[in-house]
């Protein structure tokens, strides 16, 4: 990254995590989200470049992509006009001032200030005499607007004359308009101007499989801070940057042409723009003017003028700024974290932020988006939902519940949530594909809820299967379902099929366990987590994931104990057909592949020729037993068949097979192949023995690390591209999965060493995760955590991250030892010395059982982590007994704390660590 203008650190401002950045202008992929629930989507640059939508058909600024960023047809702008400055850009963003960006004496300084959730651009401009202020937020109300509040002042020492005028271009329709029918579709446009600005309403959603009626109104609006009205406006791009002018250096103001009495071209039909001219006003020296710009995008005409009787105020805005402000710092501290260590603890309240965000934007509509058409992945929805779900458990019940309503009974799933509730798309191109990573997620973060609240019923709610023409994997087509037949699951004789929660993990996972490659192994599919390897669906088989299901498969036994257990039952239902791929009814050997794809096969054959829907009680302690073979039996299979003594002297285990049947990882001729992933799922899930993870870690990093910006690497270089593994191959090393310091996995991997008691090791990982994206001069990005570190230490797709909710989870859950076990409280703290504060303390907030915690660990001896044991637990100030492994944790069992907490909202728990 190539800054060389004056200040490139960000720093903190408050305790809350607010930072200022002098001089960031100059960077080309910054950028701070602006939105809100309502659904309105934006970004913001330093210099107000950014797009705003509230979905794919909606676009309210022209879309872009990163390197658009900069794209002026998609910034927002205020320009001033002045005898003394001439056009003048609050923003940056005229000719003139932009001619002047790169010389020595620029007269300007920049200061970017970012909080939850508002972004403010500070100008100050000694030479022409004007200093801005504008402020760049979305109101929490149901309104789907960005504002923006605008200040000027005079900082000259005598009175200057300027004249203001806004520049909001409306892009006002489709993303897919932009190459399909661009032209066209700004002819169906209508523009219908008010008093404080316009509004466009397309004629229709053009739309060649079938146009549509339109009821999207795009608006902006501008009204001075004691509610002045603009004496006129340019609303069509045409008017505003006259022939031969660009949106730099548009006529209206360069000339400072007063507003058209009379049009000078049509207004329909053409490409618009809120584009308001306020009246010239005369700033004494010091003297501060206001104006609010109010943008959206909305169904209901009576919404847009309401937005003034809601912000259009000086009054109003500032309370409507005040609102959002708690409000966003209300949901970054529900968990929130205070070690010695105060710029973690600032940093985390970011990463808090971003699963939020991913369930606002998806992984589209900021500019670094992986699939942008909206809508949210599956597996990414899951992982949000480890996150969302420690901040807000009650909240997330039923997201979790309705979105089992995706999965097939072949075990794959539709892969696109839509917006609300149980929605649903198969896949967002209408590919027929299964990513076999899939299946563990629904498990595995319900299974987070349930240790949290203790409500391990909710895998027994019942819930129908999705129906497709998809069967079997994908690897056959369902013709005789037609969309008319609906999506969920009938039985033969046509009745909609329900099964609880736990029936539809186990049809996941038992498919899973049988569907296997030639060395056994689960098949990689269409891909797993690596989206990238995505070319070896025939004989490419996936090690890591393999392991993820082993494990996954051991603790759903473990909970079906504790379900028996609680609701004192011995059996539950399933339907028939599952159980063929229990070992309830007979067994195959789990040694032969080809047994086990036998008897999948037998079972695609049952559900697809007259599913019964009919049930059976199976004996729990006998499904919970067979359940903890097969997955045994995985993890038995990776330790002893994919562990490689490569001829480097390291050890490490292999990753894949191709499409070829052959090993990925290894000694080749070219080099020495390694993946961080198979390293992280061999060591979280249990499979490596503590011999294979000292190994495997040494070897990571060994092989692994980045030796410029010391991250962990998801891979080594992939070899020649022989298409037999996937589109991995074709991306530039150091970049995305193919090379870069993946964080995702580099949290997991994290996760998975202190899960296995490996402290120092897992916190020697997290010094880089923290370490990269705050080195600011090279990452470029504001505080948080980006999907991955480029090999140049840049920080790249910032925000729409999995890694922040596994980050804020693995702090929570292992850093701090703060989680729950079917509703019994675990504390089992892995802080190592350093990051306790000077009194010896390291503290939390955080839910448990539905009461809000906080959780304080003294260490007054100062001892480290391997020195300390959990000396005494106080609850709200009462000493309480507990069981405990060697004092290196404790558990408080649910039924003790219920009655603790009884009528509390919230608690303290203190622990005392000691020799
Ligand atoms: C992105 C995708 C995620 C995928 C990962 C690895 O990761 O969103 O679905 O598993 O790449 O291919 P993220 O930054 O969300 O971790």
């Amino acid at each position: 990254m190539s800054n060389n203008i004056k200040n490139v650190k960000w720093v903190y401002t408050d305790d809350k995590g607010s930072f200022e950045w002098k001089n960031p202008h100059t960077l080309n992929q910054l950028y701070f989200p602006i939105c809100n629930e309502a659904g309105i989507m934006g970004s913001v640059t330093p210099t107000l470049h950014g797009d705003a939508t509230t979905g794919q058909h909606s676009f309210l600024r022209l879309p872009l992509v990163m390197t658009d960023l900069y794209n002026t047809r998609s910034a927002r702008n205020f320009w001033v006009y002045s005898d003394r400055t001439g056009a003048y850009s609050l923003t940056g963003n005229s000719a003139k001032q932009l001619s002047e960006l790169f010389t020595e004496n620029e007269k300007t300084d920049v200061t970017i200030k970012g909080t939850f959730l508002a972004h403010t651009l500070i100008r100050e401009d000694r030479e022409a005499g004007i200093k801005s202020e504008i402020i760049s937020f979305a109101p929490v109300t149901d309104d789907a607007v960005e504002i923006m509040w605008v200040k000027v002042t005079n900082i000259s020492g005598e009175a200057i004359t300027l004249t203001p005028t806004t520049a909001l271009p409306l892009y006002g329709r489709s993303a897919d308009s932009q190459r399909d029918h661009n032209h066209w579709t700004s002819l169906a446009h209508r523009i219908e101007m008010n008093d404080y600005g316009l509004e466009v309403k397309p004629a229709i959603m053009h739309d060649e499989r079938g146009h549509k009626p339109n009821s999207t109104i795009y608006f902006a609006l501008a009204i001075g801070e004691n509610k002045e009205k603009p004496v006129g406006q340019f609303p069509t791009v045409t008017e505003f940057i006259g022939e031969g002018g660009s949106f730099e250096w548009p006529r209206a103001v360069v000339a400072n042409i007063p507003p058209y009495q009379v049009p000078p071209n049509r207004r329909d039909g053409m490409e618009a723009i809120g584009a308001m001219r306020f009246e010239a006003a005369v700033l004494a020296p010091g003297e501060t003017r206001g104006y609010i710009l109010i943008e959206g995008v909305t169904q209901e005409k009576s919404e847009v003028l309401r937005c003034l009787e809601r912000y259009g105020s000086a009054e109003k805005v500032a309370g409507a700024l005040e609102e959002n402000m708690n409000y966003w710092k209300g949901r970054v501290e529900r968990i929130s974290f205070k070690t010695g260590h105060e710029s973690f603890n600032k940093w985390m309240r970011w990463v808090a932020l971003q699963p939020i965000l991913r369930k606002i934007y998806g992984n589209s509509f900021l500019p670094h988006f992986d699939y942008g058409r909206g809508g949210r992945g599956w597996r990414d929805l899951w992982q949000d939902c480890l996150a969302l779900l420690l901040q807000s458990p009650e909240e997330m019940k039923d997201t979790l519940t309705a979105s089992f309503g995706g999965v097939r009974l072949d075990g794959s799933n539709a892969t696109i949530i839509e917006k609300g509730l149980g929605r649903f798309a198969a896949d967002r191109n209408k590919i027929s594909r299964v990513w076999m990573d899939h299946g563990i997620w629904p498990y595995y973060t319900t299974r987070l809820y349930a240790d949290q609240t203790g409500d391990v019923e909710v895998f027994f709610t019942e819930l129908p299967y999705w129906k497709d023409h998809q069967i079997s994997r994908a690897k056959a087509r369902d013709n005789s379902w037609k969309p008319a037949d609906g999506t969920q699951q009938k039985t033969v004789s046509g009745d909609v099929y329900c099964g609880s929660l736990l029936e539809h993990v186990l049809v996941q996972h038992l498919t899973c366990f049988h569907n296997v490659g030639d060395h056994n192994n689960l098949k990689l599919e269409d891909a797993d987590w690596n989206d990238l390897l995505d070319m070896a669906n025939e004989k490419g088989e996936t090690v890591p994931f393999s392991a993820f299901y082993g494990w996954n498969l051991i603790t759903i036994a473990q909970l079906l104990l504790q379900y028996k257990k609680v609701k004192k039952t011995e059996t539950i239902p399933l339907f028939k057909e599952l159980i063929a791929l229990t070992g309830l009814n007979g067994r195959v050997d789990y040694n032969s592949a080809a047994d086990k794809r036998k008897r999948l096969e037998k079972y695609f054959y049952a559900v697809n020729n007259g599913f019964s829907g009919e049930k059976t009680e199976v004996e729990i302690h006998l499904l919970a037993a067979d359940l903890t073979e097969m997955g045994n039996w995985i993890l038995k299979h990776v330790r002893e068949n994919e562990w490689i003594e490569s001829k480097t002297g390291y050890g490490f285990f292999n990753g894949y097979y191709n499409n070829d049947g052959n090993r990925v990882d290894g000694d080749h001729e070219d080099c020495t192949r390694m993946n961080l992933t198979a390293q992280t799922f061999a060591i979280m899930s249990g499979a490596a023995t503590d011999e294979q993870i000292k190994k495997a870690f040494k070897a990571a990093k060994a092989i692994l690390k980045d030796p410029d910006t010391g991250g962990f690497r998801l891979t080594t270089p992939l070899g020649p591209n022989t298409l037999n593994f996937g589109r991995g191959y074709a991306v530039v090393y150091g970049e995305k999965e193919t090379g870069g310091t993946f964080n995702h996995m580099v949290v997991m991997f994290m996760n998975g060493l202190y899960k296995r008691g490996y402290i120092k090791e897992a916190y020697e990982v997290f010094k880089t995760i923290y370490a990269l994206p705050n080195n600011t001069e090279k990452a470029g990005i504001y505080p948080g955590i980006p999907e991955y570190i480029s090999h140049e230490g840049r920080g790249m797709y910032h925000y729409l991250s999995g890694s922040a909710s596994w980050l804020l989870m693995t702090v929570l859950t292992e850093m701090f030892g703060f989680r729950g076990e079917c509703g019994d409280l675990v504390l089992a703290p892995k802080l190592v010395k350093e990051q306790f504060d000077s009194n010896g303390t390291a503290a939390a907030h955080a839910f448990f059982l539905g009461k809000r915690v906080e959780l304080v660990y003294s260490n007054p001896q100062g001892l480290d982590y391997e020195d300390y044991k959990i000396a005494g637990i106080k609850i709200d100030g009462s000493a309480i007994s507990f069981d405990t492994d060697g004092g290196k944790s404790a558990k408080i069992p649910k039924a003790a704390l219920e009655q603790l907490l009884d009528g509390k909202d919230s608690c303290t728990v203190q622990v005392v660590l000691g020799k």
